[in-house]
């Protein structure tokens, strides 16, 4: 169980939601952030302060945002463009910084400017 970054979060990475996490499993991407579905303790408290409501109790998440469950799960379980091995439970975000990939399913989404 945990929460989920949807779709509405990539190209626009607000990161409001980083500042409430108190264990830190919000880990920043290329193109939008991911939660460690292991390290999330579902306190939702990034769930309200996202601007563009990006943020999903998993079992809430609409249907158009259902990918985003595992987009969020494979960001840390595959190994992300040019590295080797996984990004894995690294047990908080500070110790890793941005890092400048996404998952599959984010980076094959259209830029943000290109759908209005
Ligand atoms: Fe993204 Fe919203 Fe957090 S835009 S970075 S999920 S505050
Ligand atoms: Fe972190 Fe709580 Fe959200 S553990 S990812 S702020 S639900």
């Amino acid at each position: 169980m945990t929460y989920v970054i949807a779709q509405p979060c990539t190209d626009v990475m607000d990161k409001s939601c980083l500042e409430e996490c108190p264990v830190d499993c919000i880990y920043e991407g290329g193109r939008a952030l991911y939660i460690n579905p292991v390290e999330c303790v579902e306190c939702g408290a990034c769930e309200p302060v996202c601007p563009v409501e990006a943020v999903y109790h998993k079992d809430d998440l609409p249907p158009e945002y259902q990918p985003a469950l595992e987009s969020n799960a494979a960001f840390f379980r595959l190994p992300l463009a040019g590295k080797a091995e996984p990004l894995g439970n690294p047990g908080g975000a500070a110790g890793v910084g941005p890092v400048a990939a996404d998952s599959a399913f984010v980076a094959a989404l259209p830029p943000k400017a290109a759908e209005q």
